[in-house]
């Protein structure tokens, strides 16, 4: 099930006698994360264990906090990076941080730019309003994140083999129709 709320995709699978995939919901993106460790061991043969991904922009999107939970199972250092208000929530860090020592790397939200890409090997970003926002935060959204943008000069600071991801659609210019009217 691809859909909005999570609660939906949880009904669903409480009352279905077939299991229920998550194919995307406002709290997590579960099969997304599949395709990107894939691409991520791909780059880096397949040696993943004790590299760092950096998700930067809004730090608690449902990709974000699924980037997290992944990176924690598989020993890849996590760091979000972003405006304070879009870190994700104590209680999902702790349980991260938890998982993240059973298997040997870290977690951490930071709002520092630097800090957080020097020598990182993976650097993340998604779309600036994630589904389920309203269209009222966009303004707001992009004037905030604009300091945490992926750009020629922040993949330098990051480590010499880093690359970049985003999980898609990006609206980065006016070359869309989408892009055009955000
Ligand atoms: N954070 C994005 C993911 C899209 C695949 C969204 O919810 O729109």
């Amino acid at each position: 099930y691809r859909g909005y709320d999570q609660k939906v995709v949880e009904g669903l699978a409480a009352n279905a006698g077939v299991p229920v995939w998550n194919g995307l919901t406002t709290e997590w993106h579960p099969t997304q994360m599949l395709a990107d460790i894939l691409t991520v061991q791909e780059n880096f043969n397949y040696d993943i264990k004790g590299k760092t991904l950096v998700f930067m922009g809004d730090a608690a999107n449902n990709v974000a906090r699924s980037l997290m939970v992944v990176c924690s199972k598989l020993g890849m250092n996590f760091v979000g990076c972003g405006p304070k208000d879009c870190w994700m929530d104590d209680e999902l860090i702790k349980t991260c941080e938890g998982i993240a020592a059973e298997n040997g790397c870290t977690v951490k939200c930071t709002d520092d730019v630097k800090d957080a890409c020097t020598g990182a090997d993976v650097i993340y970003t998604d779309v600036w309003v994630s589904m389920g926002e309203p269209v009222e935060v966009w303004a707001e959204r992009i004037n905030d994140l604009a300091a945490y943008q992926i750009n020629q000069e922040l993949m330098k600071i990051a480590g010499p083999k880093a690359v970049f991801m985003h999980c898609l659609p990006a609206y980065h210019d006016h070359k869309t129709t989408v892009g055009k009217e955000m």
